[in-house]
């Protein structure tokens, strides 16, 4: 377990796309190519992706697609070393904060039936599940879960957002 340090999220840039790919290598079965955080920092008008930086290294990252009202999170996840010290609220927290400044109303995802850790992360901040996409991963046919918040605006989804403000020291 790395040494706890003092994460800051900022806007993703060219220059972080290895050590993110790194993450994703880590964290999921079918990795996106590093190429393709390429393309949609270059030319992706409708994606947003943050980095968490703890000092020089980055530890998390965080996507979404803007999709008419809605911000779709289209990839996040936190260094193998670095899970479980609320960085991934903290991503989460910037999403949603940075979904709100660009007009959505709500986030929405895709999460595998089985990864409760995530589903256990997105329910804390509001995330209700809406749908089930079957057979969605074509690595292994798992089902997805589809998941959604209150509108941003929503008193309910206010005090999760201010809470986690709160928890997060920002
Ligand atoms: C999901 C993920 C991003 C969470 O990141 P994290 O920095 O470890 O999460 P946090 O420390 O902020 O934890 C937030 C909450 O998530 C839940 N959680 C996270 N890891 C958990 C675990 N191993 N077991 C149970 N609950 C867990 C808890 O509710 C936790 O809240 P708590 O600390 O108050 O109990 C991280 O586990 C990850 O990168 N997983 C692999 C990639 C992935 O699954 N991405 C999501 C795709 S939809």
């Amino acid at each position: 377990m790395a040494l706890r340090a003092r994460v800051v999220v900022k806007a993703m840039r060219l220059d972080d796309v290895a050590a993110v790919h790194e993450i994703e290598r880590l964290s999921f079965r079918t990795p996106w190519p590093a190429h393709a955080f390429e393309q949609e920092l270059r030319s992706n008008r409708l994606a947003r992706y943050v980095v968490a930086r703890a000092g020089e290294q980055i530890v998390g990252f965080a996507g979404i697609w803007m999709m008419v009202d809605e911000a779709h999170v289209t990839t996040f996840s936190v260094h193998p070393d670095w899970r479980r010290q609320s960085i991934g609220r903290q991503l989460l927290l910037n999403l949603a904060e940075l979904a709100s400044t660009i007009g959505a109303r709500r986030l929405t995802l895709e999460v595998r039936e089985s990864n409760e850790q995530a589903q256990a992360l997105y329910r804390s901040f509001g995330f209700d599940i809406v749908g089930r996409r079957a057979g969605y991963y074509t690595d292994d046919g798992e089902d997805a879960l589809v998941m959604t918040t209150p509108d941003l605006e929503d008193p309910r989804m206010q005090a999760v957002l201010a809470s986690e403000r709160e928890r997060s020291g920002t």
